[in-house]
């Protein structure tokens, strides 16, 4: 999704710019675009590319921009094709220049008005309405600030924005409201960025705005005013680097070195967070023991992947502490009318904490009568973190890749540990034994990792193939849904999930010599039922790529290749079970030629509705 740079500082910052939006990059993007003021020239010049971050780059080769202040901007698509005149930043009159992330919904309205009074627009953007009421507003004499204050007053919608003036070379303003924006503090030069990951060449040290706060950004100076036009004081944090670094390392891509991180992260999560056996109540926050003690119930809303970390965690909730789950995607539970049950607690999941379905959704629940709000979450200082009561981090580091892996299984593990400190007040006996389980997840994780060279094999039964259908049963059920998702975004195979069990109930209608069937079998109780349900694929001439362990007793044959898993403790196995299913992805995706960590049509973080 878009993504915002700008920098003020007494060195020549397009260098920085341009590494900003590099690292930008795994969020996707269509084009890009970068506006500097020159101090010889004293005008705002600018170079604006479609496609990758590379094509602007070589724009500037050709048409350099050096100056002390500038913006930057990597576009996704939402109003106006990708093409240079749609992308970032929309200048008005040459004097100001904007880059914007998010969406104007009233922007029709306001470009109309704007037509009206003579302004031309040369973009099909609904940001170009914003850099011109700006425009307006100076042009009538307000300051730079009261413009901009002004302006956002009239916008509906969600933004990030970054504005820069080019009579007022001295300062660069940020204001946002529903996308994130930080600002990153230097000495003697200050940042501005969407995501603290674009900025960490240049410094550690973060400001993160809060909704409504407008900044007034120069080289030695950062003064903020929150929502009401009032003086505030926002914390200077140091950033976590966490575990894992922003690089890919010795490895191809991005997806496959988050893959072999697994082991490292499931011990990271599980760090410091566990003693003597048991979970530690206060790594939710202080307050957590007191409102776990009143949960009756429990509302999961998460989008794409983090919605299939919260549909095993039904599962684990519901059979270990014994109290009802619902689980839904964002993006619906946001405009549903919710009945809000007393004693409900309301998890959100979300590997960025930026994610505008999540974080609207829970605006929607805090609203309502919940008895406090729970997020998992890899980005420490995210939105959806610092809007939620408590907190537990997924501990995953930085994952690039557009396709999560790493995320999901940190989430499963958190999941885990929040659904034994519910299942605790359930008299649940077992906590120790589980909490062993999960100490032992890292080993098993680097043993299912060591099945690479025959997923690999297997892939290549997948290139020509147009559809395929997985299937689990159970809390490998939403394994099956993440592999498909997995599967769909990198290699663009069309890829569904059924529950197993509903084959016959329709899908098996489509199974032929040309719908690869992948099945998803860990020894469980409903692994016979399973197999049943896989004979009948077989007796319809479907091939099936199964991913079992011993217990299985499955002989591969012409109709059947089988991966077999190690044992590993039921409850676990949805953990496990991801990582082949990823390493599947990866293969075929790469056998395919596909850009694999950002695939066509998708970004990183969803900033927009
Ligand atoms: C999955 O591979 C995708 N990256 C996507 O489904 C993602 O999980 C979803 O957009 C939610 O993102 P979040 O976890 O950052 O909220």
């Amino acid at each position: 999704m878009c993504g915002i740079v700008g920098a003020i500082a007494g060195r020549n910052i397009s260098a920085i710019l341009l590494e900003g939006l590099k690292r930008l990059e795994y969020r996707g993007y269509d084009s890009a675009g970068m506006a500097v003021y020159s101090a010889e020239t004293e005008l705002l010049d600018h170079v604006k590319r479609v496609g990758k971050v590379a094509e602007l780059e070589a724009g500037l080769e050709e048409h350099p921009l050096p100056g002390h202040l500038g913006i930057a901007h990597t576009r996704w698509a939402t109003h106006g094709k990708p093409e240079a005149r749609n992308a970032h930043p929309h200048l008005s009159s040459d004097r100001i220049a904007i880059v914007h992330n998010g969406i104007i919904e009233n922007y029709v309205a306001l470009k109309e008005e704007l037509i009206a009074e003579g302004y031309t627009f040369i973009s099909d953007t609904d940001t170009e309405v914003v850099t011109h009421l700006i425009y307006r507003a100076v042009a009538k004499g307000s300051s730079l600030e009261q413009a901009l204050r002004e302006t956002v007053e009239r916008l509906e919608g969600a933004y990030a924005l970054a504005v820069i003036d080019q009579q007022q070379p001295d300062r660069m303003l940020a204001t946002r409201m529903g996308s994130p924006l930080v600002i990153g503090v230097g000495i003697e030069e200050n940042f501005i960025a969407s995501d603290p990951l674009a900025l960490l060449q240049v410094t550690d040290r973060f400001i993160y705005l809060e909704e409504g706060d407008l900044a007034l950004i120069s080289q030695g100076q950062i003064a903020i005013e929150d929502g009401s036009g009032n003086l505030a004081v926002r914390e200077i944090k140091q950033f976590e680097h966490g575990h894992g670094t922003a690089d890919k390392g010795e490895y191809r891509h991005y997806m496959l070195k988050e893959i072999y991180e697994q082991p490292a992260v499931i011990t990271n999560v599980l760090e410091g967070r566990i003693h003597q056996g048991q979970v530690l109540e206060q790594i939710f926050g202080s307050n957590a023991s007191e409102l776990f003690d009143q949960v009756k119930m429990v509302q999961i809303v998460a989008c794409g992947t983090s919605y299939n970390a919260g549909v095993v965690a039904r599962y684990w909730i519901e059979k270990l502490a014994g109290i009802p789950c619902m689980v839904e995607v964002a993006s619906e539970f946001r405009y549903r009318a919710t009945v809000c049950m007393p004693g409900t607690l309301f998890i959100t999941i979300s590997q960025s904490g930026e994610t505008a379905d999540t974080l609207s959704a829970l605006r929607e629940a805090k609203e309502q009568d919940y008895l406090g709000f729970l997020s998992i979450c890899n980005v420490p200082g995210s939105s959806l973190v610092r809007e939620s009561d408590l907190s537990l981090m997924t501990n995953a580091g930085p994952e690039i890749g557009v396709a999560s892996t790493k995320a999901f299984t940190s989430q499963l593990v958190a999941l885990m540990l929040t659904a034994l400190i519910l299942a605790r007040r359930n008299g649940y006996a077992e906590e120790e034994q589980m909490v062993a389980n999960l100490q032992q997840l890292s080993a098993l994780c680097e043993q299912v990792l060591a099945l690479d060279p025959a997923i690999q094999k297997m892939a290549e039964h997948f290139v020509d193939k147009h559809h395929t259908l997985f299937l689990g049963r159970g809390t490998i059920y939403p394994v099956a849904v993440e592999g498909a998702l997995k599967l769909k975004e990198i290699s663009y195979i069309h890829a569904e999930a059924y529950p197993a069990g509903e084959l016959k109930h329709g899908p098996l209608a489509l199974v032929d010599e040309d719908m690869p069937i992948v099945a998803v079998a860990p020894n469980n109780s409903l692994l016979e039922k399973l197999l049943a349900n896989l004979e009948e694929v077989r007796a319809r001439g479907g091939k099936l790529f199964l991913f079992a362990d011993s217990k299985a007793q499955v002989k591969p044959g012409d109709d059947l290749e089988l991966i077999t898993l190690p044992d590993v403790p039921t409850v676990m196995a949805p953990i496990i079970y991801s990582i082949p299913l990823q390493l599947l992805a990866y293969y075929v995706a790469v056998l395919k030629g596909t850009d694999v960590d950002q695939p066509r049509n998708l970004a990183k973080s969803v900033t927009v509705e």
